[in-house]
């Protein structure tokens, strides 16, 4: 029987060019703070201090270029898994302008120096009211979609979308609560270590279910639909959902080693970090094992380059940060930039490039085109982004390391070889080829917003299949 959805495109659309304008804001930031770090005289203004530049960096990368990505994404899969249009059309189209005023408002206020102080959620009460809003109204399209859906049962990608926007509201609500003392200043409503706890019981699940849950949701739907095969392992895809979201809940603790957390807490969170290498590295095989049979098709298609290779970098930050957990090793890496090259091998080559993956792939599909307006700018985009993530963090590794083995090498009579300025002077180079990166991977961005307009404006008009003919069809 023929199922006669329409389905909501529009909300999509929006969502998928502004990750893309997003993008290369957030990482334009990045690519200035790196340089300040390079040149310090580009503190010039107040404003423009890298201090304050560097959380609307984060925000805008996670939660602006992230979130538009997830939220475009999650709208397109959940109605294309359900075989239903979205529920309350008019409520998710007041989540994306909602969204944006939040971005626009964290685009201000960070800058002027109004913050939290709370990694990743340093945004103060009125906008995170306004994020609560938005997010439960999120979860109600979301759910309510599926809800209504007209499939027998709910794909996994829709799995981790859902834990995704569950576990973030809770965190977020938890992590945020605060007493107001004027319209941009709060006090947490928690204190001393409790606050510390609290907050990286946040970060670890922003890493967890923001950085991860919600981007395998978008592998377990576009890895599959570019590779044209099922996904290898429908059975690890639900041993690796609940094994994921059970152990990460656990980890956070990794961030507060050697600190006045209690001892046992630390250890507790070095053991579920250790354990989380496995649903980790399960859900990494079951996406690259979905080309079995089809490797070819990596040679000569560039989007399924990026989703692949987002997957190797994926496997990758997931080897690297249960090592990173183990306290001896965080003696060594914690305070270095060893923790910016983890973080950007999660964040460029995970996030960034699957979601580059995604939205290559929805592009033509969204404004009727047959594909891209040119598959050779992917191609170039794709070893662009990719060379400039090795230089990123290559080089963040290699100051790290030495940063690390600098500060604590002693002199035989027990007093410190160098002194921190001398650390950074040999940091300098480092720095320099991870600017070099980041411009590279800014630039791979810039190639894609002009495939993007070039393929929304011109470009060969096709019949997009904007019905679901068949129950076989998503
Ligand atoms: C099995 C998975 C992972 C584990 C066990 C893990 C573990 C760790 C550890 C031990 C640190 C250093 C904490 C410190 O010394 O302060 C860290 C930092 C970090 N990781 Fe991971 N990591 C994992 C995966 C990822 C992924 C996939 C991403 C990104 C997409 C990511 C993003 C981050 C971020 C943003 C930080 C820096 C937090 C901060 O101090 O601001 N991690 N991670
Ligand atoms: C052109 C690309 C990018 C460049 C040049 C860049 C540059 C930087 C720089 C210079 C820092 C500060 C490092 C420090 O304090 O020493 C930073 C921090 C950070 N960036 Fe990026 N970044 C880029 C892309 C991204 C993306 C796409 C994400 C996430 C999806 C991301 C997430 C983060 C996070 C979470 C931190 C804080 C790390 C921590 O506190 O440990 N960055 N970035």
């Amino acid at each position: 029987m023929q199922t006669q959805a329409t389905y909501d495109y529009q909300v999509v659309r929006q969502f998928s060019v502004m990750t893309v304008i997003w993008g290369i804001v957030g990482m334009a930031v990045g690519v200035f703070i790196a340089a300040q770090l390079v040149w310090p005289e580009l503190n010039v203004a107040e404003w423009l201090h890298f201090g304050r530049l560097r959380p609307l960096h984060t925000n805008a990368v996670i939660f602006a270029f992230g979130g538009c990505a997830l939220m475009g994404t999650s709208y397109y899969v959940v109605q294309r898994t359900s075989h239903t249009s979205l529920f309350l059309p008019w409520l998710a189209s007041f989540t994306f302008w909602g969204w944006q005023l939040v971005i626009v408002l964290a685009a201000i206020t960070l800058p002027l120096g109004l913050t939290s102080g709370k990694e990743y959620a340093e945004l103060e009460w009125p906008i995170d009211v306004l994020i609560a809003v938005v997010w439960v109204s999120y979860a109600v399209v979301f759910f309510g979609t599926i809800a209504k859906r007209k499939t027998p049962h709910i794909y996994v990608a829709n799995w981790f979308y859902g834990a995704f926007i569950i576990a973030v509201a809770l965190l977020h609500i938890v992590n945020s609560a605060a007493m107001p003392v004027g319209l941009w200043k709060s006090y947490s409503a928690y204190a001393g270590v409790q606050d510390a706890m609290i907050q990286w019981w946040y970060g670890h699940n922003a890493v967890g279910f923001f950085l991860t849950a919600g981007f395998l949701g978008i592998m377990y739907y576009f890895v599959p639909k570019q590779v044209g095969r099922p996904v290898y392992s429908y059975r690890l895809s639900v041993v690796h959902f609940w094994a994921l979201i059970f152990t990460y809940m656990w980890a956070g603790p990794h961030h507060l080693h050697y600190t006045a957390l209690p001892d046992w807490t630390q250890s507790l969170g070095m053991a579920f970090s250790l354990i989380l290498l496995a649903p980790s590295w399960g859900g990494m095989i079951n996406g690259i094992m979905t080309l079995s049979g089809a490797w070819d098709k990596l040679r000569t298609d560039p989007i399924l380059k990026f989703l692949i290779t987002a997957l190797s970098f994926y496997g990758m930050s997931t080897f690297e940060g249960p090592m990173m957990s183990i306290k001896t090793v965080n003696a060594l890496s914690h305070y270095t930039d060893w923790t910016i090259g983890h973080v950007h091998s999660g964040a460029l080559g995970w996030v960034a490039m699957i979601s580059i993956g995604a939205i290559y792939y929805l592009l033509p599909r969204l404004y009727g085109k047959q594909e891209m307006y040119s598959v050779r700018l992917i191609t170039a985009h794709f070893w662009i982004a990719t060379i400039g993530i090795v230089l990123y963090i290559a080089s963040m590794w290699i100051a790290g390391v030495m940063q690390g083995l600098m500060w604590r090498a002693t002199n035989p009579d027990g007093t410190l070889t160098y002194s921190f300025v001398e650390s950074v002077k040999a940091s300098y180079p480092f720095w320099t080829v991870r600017l070099l990166g980041g411009v590279l991977f800014l630039a791979g961005m810039f190639i894609m917003a002009y495939n993007m307009f070039r393929t929304m404006w011109s470009g060969k008009p096709f019949n997009a299949p904007v019905l679901a003919p068949t129950a076989a069809a998503h």
